[in-house]
């Protein structure tokens, strides 16, 4: 059965796939899970090894501009013309052994631009050009207007206000939109950088931040280890650090920084724990980076210098899990990173896997179930709506958006695998199998199956009669979750549970509810497991009571606006848009929106906050939250 489901997928592919010729046209002859549908550039006959990046960061007209040296490797002699990935960018010039003698003017074409992939380089090679060993190629360039990795912010958008920001966001593939380079997560980099900025600003770069630097404006990276491009990364702000350990810290804006200090005080503690179980942490030192509120994300692993979202300040360290989560994609993503984005559930459900026991080391066995029931119950909403084929863990991907789609659900199931050998090989085991896995395969980007030819060999046939091949390959290529599973259970969200209902049914006053001892976590599980049909005068009683509309804690808020909006609880619209307006997370303000819109009533209302607030959101935000209201582009 599995086979034959197998098949139908590879046919379901051909049908989308087959006849293209292999190259930049993006297909191979029959699907292939190895091959990279979402860049055009030729790896097999190319591959860079180091990119020499300078670029002036220009606030007034919004571009980086200056140039990239790619030392490339040549790989196949009957190779003659170099494809790239761009979006957006203007070239200028391409030149071959830019610092010999001989250095080259080489000629160029930009390609159609397809909505998802952006544009194709290609660069014609003279016919006398010889493939052996490395050589190095310059592009002089600069990112074009609305560069999607780019986010330009006036200082109306930052914390203190007087000074411009600009942050990156390259994966899953916008590198591309800031450096023409092979931007895929097969191929591996080592890069050097000068980046010049306004001289009062700093620029923090993935690479070896040195917190002390001389904040001249002109500023010097190296980053040692290979990394997939995705993790490019680049911010440039009124920025300050503040040390939490020998080799951590956080870089943050005046305003933000003791606030950051303390929230995430227990960074350097996560890195030992996860060190202990995992490895040694192979990148230097680890920072953060808190970002203005419009960064789309909870956070990105973004190497030596997680990005992070302002919105886990909620002044009592109970949404630290994103840090962990972070922190964990050093092992599960940015050493062992993902072949191509049809794989991500290596990267994310392995790292929610992480993260999930990085917190119970930290915090105990309760916290770390309560989020992990948390999870296991959006992944069950979400498997209400998620198309079947998108289900498998290792689907067939190869049309569509990797920005769209796929996402939670890979986070979710994938956790659940992992959670669930664990249990079945013992948890001694499973840690010493993972660690062997990280080292194993460090610093390559691997596919779904080469990571189930490697299990099958290290645990399944290393301690047989336990787990079968099968029963693996039904995670990986069945929708759905398997019958046998591990569910993860809290007892505290459980007793939160129980009385939702009992306050609902009106067996459990309010001033009855056990809530001032409960974590955040089960103060969400409560919001969610209110019954339907509450009035108005009822929900009052609890917002009174329990201040849902005016929380602190952006996860509470989300949680209880969702419900506002689906209940049409109008006392608290005033409130509810305040959030929309505050934050930018994508995952903190689309599915009010979506609630909103969805309500019967308040579509054009939620079009009408949306519109107010749009200019302070991403445009991944927009592009995630626009559809659901059917709102036109941007004037
Ligand atoms: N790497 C992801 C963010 C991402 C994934 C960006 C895919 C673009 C494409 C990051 O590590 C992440 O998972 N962030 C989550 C954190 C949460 C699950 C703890 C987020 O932003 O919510
Ligand atoms: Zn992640």
């Amino acid at each position: 059965m599995l086979i034959r489901c197998a098949a139908l997928l590879l046919l379901v592919s051909c049908l989308q796939g087959c006849g293209r010729e292999a190259g930049e046209a993006g297909g191979a002859a029959v699907t292939d899970p190895g091959r990279d549908y979402f860049s055009f550039a030729n790896t097999g006959q190319f591959e860079t090894r180091h990119l020499d990046l300078e670029l002036n960061v220009d606030f007034d007209r919004r571009v980086l501009e200056g140039h990239v040296i790619h030392r490339m490797a040549c790989l196949d002699s009957a190779a003659d013309r170099i494809l790239l990935d761009t979006r957006g960018l203007q070239v200028a010039r391409v030149q071959l052994a830019p610092a010999a003698s001989v250095a080259r003017d080489l000629d160029f074409e930009v390609g159609e631009s397809d909505p998802v992939r952006g544009e194709a380089l290609r660069i014609a090679l003279p016919r006398d050009f010889e493939c052996d060993g490395e050589f190095l190629l310059k592009i002089d360039y600069r990112t074009g207007p609305g560069a999607s990795a780019i986010m330009w912010l006036p200082p109306e958008l930052t914390a203190g206000g007087e000074q411009p920001f600009m942050f990156t966001q390259s994966q899953p593939i916008h590198a591309r939109s800031w450096v023409p380079l092979q931007d895929t997560p097969s191929v591996r980099i080592t890069y050097e950088a000068v980046i010049r900025t306004p001289a009062n600003l700093l620029a923090v770069m993935s690479a070896n931040n040195d917190p002390l630097v001389p904040r001249d404006g002109e500023y010097r990276f190296l980053m040692p280890q290979p990394i997939p491009s995705y993790l490019l990364a680049l911010a440039v702000g009124d920025l300050y650090f503040e040390p939490f350990g020998e080799d951590t810290g956080v870089y943050a804006e005046a305003a933000v920084l003791p606030a950051a200090a303390w929230e995430f005080a227990d960074t350097q503690a996560m890195l030992d724990a996860a060190e202990a179980i995992y490895g040694p942490y192979q990148w230097g030192r680890y920072d953060l980076l808190i970002l203005p509120p419009s960064f789309p994300y909870g956070g990105m692993e973004n190497p030596r210098l997680s990005f992070i979202t302002p919105s886990l300040l909620a002044g009592d360290r109970s949404l630290v899990s994103v840090i962990a989560h972070e922190l964990a994609h050093s092992w599960s993503g940015n050493l062992v990173s993902n072949r191509t984005w049809r794989d991500i559930w290596l990267n994310e459900g392995t790292t929610s896997y992480l993260e999930a026991r990085l917190m119970e080391v930290l915090y105990g066995k309760e916290r770390a179930n309560e989020e992990r029931v948390l999870t296991y119950q959006s992944l069950l909403e979400d498997l209400a709506t998620v198309p079947p084929e998108m289900q498998p863990l290792a689907p067939v991907f190869e049309s569509g958006d990797p920005d769209v789609g796929q996402q939670g659900m890979q986070y979710a199931k994938g956790q659940m695998l992992l959670e669930h050998l664990e249990s079945v090989f013992g948890r001694e085991s499973f840690d010493a199998f993972m660690a062997a896995y990280f080292d194993h395969f460090a610093f390559q980007a691997i596919g779904s199956e080469q990571f189930l030819d490697y299990i099958d060999e290290r645990l399944l046939q290393a301690m047989p009669g336990r787990y079968t091949r099968q029963q693996l390959e039904e995670w990986l290529y069945r929708p759905g979750l398997p019958a046998e599973r591990t569910e993860p259970r809290s007892r505290n969200l459980d007793a939160a549970a129980a009385e939702a209902r009992a306050w609902a049914s009106g067996e459990l006053p309010v001033d009855k509810l056990s809530i001032k001892q409960w974590s955040p976590q089960a103060t969400v599980y409560f919001i969610k497991a209110l019954p339907a049909g509450l009035d108005s005068a009822r929900l009052s009683e609890l917002d009174s009571a329990l201040g849902f509309s005016g929380s602190r804690n952006a996860v509470i808020a989300r949680a209880w606006f969702i419900e506002v909006a689906r209940r049409r609880f109008e006392p608290a619209y005033d409130r509810m848009r305040g959030h929309l307006a505050r934050w930018g997370r994508t995952w903190l303000i689309e599915p009010v929106y979506a609630a909103l819109a969805n309500n019967g009533r308040d579509r054009a209302l939620a079009l009408e906050i949306f519109e107010q607030a749009r200019s302070g959101y991403h445009p991944l935000t927009i592009a995630a939250i626009q559809p659901l209201l059917g709102a036109g582009a941007e004037p």
